[in-house]
């Protein structure tokens, strides 16, 4: 299994993930549910490449990275890391959002794939916890953060707010 970041030799599988992810699910939500090969090819892949390094964006954005977790040959789920936080993102969203295919749910995929995306967002975010939010009745989102060593640090109506140390037990 392994996380390739975003990239044009895998448009194919990545436009196919994302035409066929829900728009809002759990809270997860992608504005490009439905796209066409064509209008992901010319216009969504080449925005979703620009989050990394963005330009000419609102002063809200934060700069996001897209990853596809693989197994083999097949593109199983996505995985996206805000680089840090804003108050929105503190109070909101966090630092990590993701899905896995729903076909392949229940495999451990979303743990594996949250275990090696937290091996890339310790590299990147300047804050000493990862955050990270979860609907309170999603339980098989919830554990996938338990199970990469997550704490609860707050709650809502809706939500669990949880929270992952940037830096590893054993290298503390
Ligand atoms: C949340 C999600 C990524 C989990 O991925 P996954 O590959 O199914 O996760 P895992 O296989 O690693 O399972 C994690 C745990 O959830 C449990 N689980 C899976 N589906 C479940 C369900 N429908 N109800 C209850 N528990 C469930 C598994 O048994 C496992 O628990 P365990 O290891 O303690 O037994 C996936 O369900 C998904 O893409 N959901 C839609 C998008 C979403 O909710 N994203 C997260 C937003 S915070």
């Amino acid at each position: 299994m392994e996380l390739r970041k975003i990239n044009l030799a895998d448009a194919a599988a990545q436009w196919e993930y994302t035409a066929s992810l829900p728009a809002d699910e759990n809270g997860l939500t992608n504005p490009w549910h439905g796209v066409s090969y064509e209008e992901y090819a010319a216009k969504v892949l080449p925005l979703q490449l620009s989050y990394e390094h963005p330009v000419g964006m609102p002063d809200w954005f934060v700069p996001e990275s897209y990853y596809y977790l693989w197994d083999g040959g097949r593109l199983i789920g996505e995985f996206r890391i805000r680089h840090h936080l804003t108050e929105a993102l503190r109070k909101g969203a966090g630092h990590i959002g993701y899905s896995i295919r729903r076909e392949e749910r229940g495999r451990g995929f979303g743990t594996e794939g949250l275990r090696l995306t937290l091996e890339i967002a310790r590299k990147i975010i300047p804050e000493d916890e990862i955050y990270l939010r979860v609907n309170r009745d999603n339980i098989a989102s919830l554990r996938v953060m338990l199970h990469n060593g997550a704490r609860l640090a707050g709650e809502d109506a809706e939500h669990f707010f949880l929270r992952i140390p940037k830096k590893k037990p054993e290298d503390a």
